[in-house]
């Protein structure tokens, strides 16, 4: 029989949430949860697993302490390991202590899950994605980035607030890195069909753009810490889709090799996500504001990147 096993590195606010959602929607017979405290992932998952009778679902909730061999065979891999924003602080000051962290931890799972799709989560995101890309050695397409399932998330919610209709009608994209400078696309942005723009003034639209764009950071100011009910919820979709192969359209950061005149940075964009992970990168037309936009976009990542690579951490 073929069983399924996904695995949740980091027992943090982000991992265990998401360990609790791949657990409750029965996405894997297995949930491996990781993290290098000492007893606090084995706590957790024990702790979810005692959920299973209440919520009912017989996903099988195991923690471990750094123990690589218990996520061998693992058919994704969900990195949230990484210290987390405070306030004041942007997603890129985390990049020196969270890039040894991720190259740590994605060098130990693929030396025992080498053909597991890897979810990244931590931050600076697209360059924490490019860290284990590299890390990895393994097809670009099998590397890949959870943010624009969370950015167009605060997007919908906002929008379904200010329209006063539920956030299912809302479908929308958005382009970029995980930054100020991430792209939401009011052209792309529909109510049940309806373009947005025919159900909202400009002003309104606008303001809940730079909502979003600062999404994250609101968050943090109100809790000291970044969130973790839709980041958890937004990995755990994803990792949804490849095991279930849904063949679901997200906006998720991936390398670009050419797509969008953009070649070896991590972006998100608009990609098709099954069993084989990152199954094609979709290609919209821009605008010429939206064109610049997520060239400015591109050109803030590539900035980061540079900064790792000036590391020389790989
Ligand atoms: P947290 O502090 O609650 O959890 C992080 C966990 O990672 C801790 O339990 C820690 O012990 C563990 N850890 C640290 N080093 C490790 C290692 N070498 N091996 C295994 N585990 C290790 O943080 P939280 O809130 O869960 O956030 C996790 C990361 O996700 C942060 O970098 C945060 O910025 C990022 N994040 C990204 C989002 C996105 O949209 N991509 C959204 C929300 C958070
Ligand atoms: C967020 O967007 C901080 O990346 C984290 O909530």
């Amino acid at each position: 029989m073929n069983t399924t096993k996904v695995t949740v590195i980091g027992a943090g606010n982000v991992g265990a949430t998401c360990a609790q959602i791949c657990a409750e929607r029965e996405l894997a017979n297995e949930v491996i949860l990781l993290d290098i405290k000492e007893g606090v992932s084995e706590g957790k998952a024990l702790d979810l697993w005692q959920t299973a009778p209440i919520n009912y679902y017989d996903s099988r909730v195991t923690g471990v302490t750094n123990d690589y061999s218990r996520t061998s065979g693992s058919d994704v891999v969900v990195i949230t390991s990484g210290l987390p924003r405070k306030p004041g602080m942007s997603r890129d000051d985390l990049i020196s202590v969270n890039a040894g962290i991720v190259k740590q931890v994605t060098e130990n799972v693929v030396k025992y899950s080498p053909n597991a799709i890897i979810v990244v989560v931590s931050n600076p995101l697209d360059v924490m994605t490019y860290c284990a890309y590299l890390t990895a050695k393994v097809k670009s397409s099998k590397v890949l980035g959870m943010a624009g399932v969370l950015d167009t998330a605060r997007y919908r919610a906002f929008l379904a607030e200010a329209l006063g209709c539920s956030p299912k009608d809302i479908q929308a994209l958005l382009l970029g890195g995980h930054g100020d400078t991430m792209v939401p696309l009011p052209r792309y942005t529909t109510v049940a069909g309806i373009p947005v723009t025919q159900l909202i003034d400009k002003d309104k639209l606008n303001a809940i753009i730079e909502r979003t764009k600062n999404g994250g950071g609101e968050l943090v100011k109100l809790m000291g810490t970044s969130a973790w009910y839709a980041p958890g919820s937004a990995a755990a979709q994803m990792v949804e889709a490849i095991l279930r192969d849904q063949k679901r359209i997200f906006p998720c950061c991936v390398k670009l090799n050419g797509e969008y005149g953009v070649k070896d940075i991590f972006l998100g964009v608009p990609v098709k996500l099954g069993r084989e992970g990152v199954e094609q990168i979709i290609e919209i037309e821009l605008n010429e504001t939206e064109r610049k936009d997520f060239d400015a976009s591109a050109k803030a990542v590539k900035e980061v990147m540079n900064v790792f690579d000036g590391m020389k951490l790989i």
